[in-house]
């Protein structure tokens, strides 16, 4: 399935370092921003996006906002097998960590979708139709810190150390961190445990625009993997991960006031997001080129799938208020992100379970086909038994009504016989007495009524014996 990235766009309010400065952009509806430049060119551009939020007075409010309006629908696409995958960009400052992670008073995304997602395991209960689905969840976190990936939930050495890890790219082209690695986890208390165990270790500097700046890109991974159980026991497995990312922020290290190990963490985290920015602007062509430059850089080599795969993708686009050229900029960047298609399909697969029951239906089919092959060779069977059936009636019934007729004309046949053999006695009574009188010129009359006489008999004894024989009379 075709999708394109969703683009969110997010306004912070003015913070206290701005409270002198004149806001230059202003969400005007749920999907246009509209920006402002202050100087003498007074330009000023619409910007349409999938939503824009605003701030209000009420941290807590918003987060929860942006979570109803974005976060949970990416997280049903997870539920129903999709791989998704949610990043914020944005400049230094701008609310990055503040939309993804939040704090306790305002939680972000991250942890909004994780109880979401552990009520709507609570929820699972067998269908109506029987089918029981188990939901089995596992997180991972790294960050990539100076080109580098590391694995924020393997623990420090003695050093303070973390782990790093290699991405490596799988026979079908898709990329994975090697030895990363993956905690099963049972309940909310424990994913968010493991989300803070990794936001501890995850390196964060003040500097001179944020106080907690992040000096690394985080990504937070849960994977799902969903057991559908059918009452026949066949069972239909959905695999699909979620990406959580909260990039590090584009700077200028005049604003930042970087120098040094920041300064030299400020120019990777930019070269890792100009890499970003390229393989975006890339994908977003109509005529997209087949070198896409994915391993220029950890971030684009690690987030291969989410940008160009098999994933529903949303970016938030996160401004501040009073910086118009890294504000329009990230919002050009964001208007490029749009046109971006990735190919999300439902991750699902037939467990051997169900092969197999498939196997032993199928089996079961062709048996069924035999039968019904063999039952109609018996039909065909019974139906010319049917046909003799009848003919054999109908030629008894002709039978027998010969037979009648023969019996009828065997009984002519005796009375012809008797009356002959008295016509036989009467023409030789005729015959004696003619004799010697003078009616002796008669004779060869007598004569020749004598001889047919006779070969009327011959013809009814010879009819006689017929008959019997046909009939079996005696
Ligand atoms: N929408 C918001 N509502 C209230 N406070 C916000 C909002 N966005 C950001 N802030 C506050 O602004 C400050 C900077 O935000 P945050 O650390 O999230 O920026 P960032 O984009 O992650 O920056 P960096 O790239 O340096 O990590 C924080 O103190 C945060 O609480
Ligand atoms: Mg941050």
């Amino acid at each position: 399935m075709v999708d394109s990235i969703k683009v969110a766009v997010r306004l912070r309010a003015p913070s206290k370092r701005e409270e002198d400065l004149s806001p230059i952009v202003q969400v005007v509806s749920g999907n246009t921003v509209l920006a402002k430049s202050v100087d003498q060119r007074g330009f000023s551009r619409n910007f349409h996006f999938d939503h824009c939020f605003s701030s209000s007075n009420d941290p807590e409010e918003d987060q929860e906002k942006l979570y109803d309006s974005l976060g949970r629908e990416y997280l049903l696409h997870a539920l129903d097998g999709y791989n998704t995958c949610i990043f914020a960009y944005g400049q230094t400052g701008s609310g990055k960590s503040h939309t993804m992670n939040g704090q306790p008073s305002a939680p972000g995304l991250i942890p909004r979708l994780c109880k979401d997602l552990f009520e709507v395991r609570d929820l699972l209960a067998p269908t109506k139709d029987g089918i029981t689905v188990e939901l089995n969840v596992k997180c991972s976190y790294l960050e990539i810190y100076n080109e580098q990936v590391r694995d924020l939930l393997a623990g420090q050495d003695a050093n303070n150390s973390i782990s790093s890890c290699r991405v490596r790219e799988r026979l079908d082209r898709t990329t994975f961190v090697e030895g990363l690695q993956e905690f099963t986890v049972h309940t909310v208390d424990e994913i968010l445990d493991l989300l803070e165990q990794g936001n501890e270790i995850r390196v964060t500097e003040a500097t001179h625009v944020n106080d907690r700046s992040s000096r690394s890109h985080a990504i937070f991974t849960i994977a799902l993997d969903q057991k559908e159980i059918s009452p026949l026991g066949q069972v239909l497995e959905r695999k699909s991960h979620i990406k959580l990312i909260d990039l590090a922020g584009s700077e200028r290290a005049s604003a930042s006031g970087s120098k040094g190990e920041r300064f030299k963490e400020g120019s990777k985290i930019n070269k890792s997001l100009s890499s970003l920015g390229r393989v975006i602007s890339m994908l977003a062509k109509k005529n997209k080129p087949k070198l896409i430059p994915y391993r220029d850089s950890a971030l684009t080599w690690v987030l291969k799938e989410s940008l160009g795969g098999n994933s529903k993708t949303c970016m938030i686009a996160c401004i501040s208020p009073c910086d118009y050229e890294e504000t329009t900029s990230t919002l050009r960047y964001a208007t490029i992100a749009k046109s971006v298609k990735t190919a999300a399909h439902v991750n699902s697969y037939e467990t051997s379970e169900q092969k197999e029951q498939m196997e032993l239906m199928k089996r079961q089919l062709n048996d069924l086909q035999e039968t019904l092959s063999e039952l109609k060779d018996q039909k065909a069977i019974q139906d010319q038994m049917e046909k003799i059936k009848l003919t054999n009636d109908f030629l008894e019934q002709r039978i027998k009504r010969e037979r009648e007729q023969t019996v009828e004309y065997y009984d002519q046949l005796v009375q012809a016989s008797t009356e002959r053999d008295q016509l036989t006695q009467v023409l030789l009574s005729i015959a004696g007495s003619i004799q010697n009188s003078d009616l002796s010129d008669l004779a060869p009359v007598i004569e020749r009524l004598q001889t047919d006489s006779r070969i009327l008999g011959s013809k009814i004894d010879s009819d006689l014996s017929f008959c019997n024989k046909i009939s079996g009379l005696t």
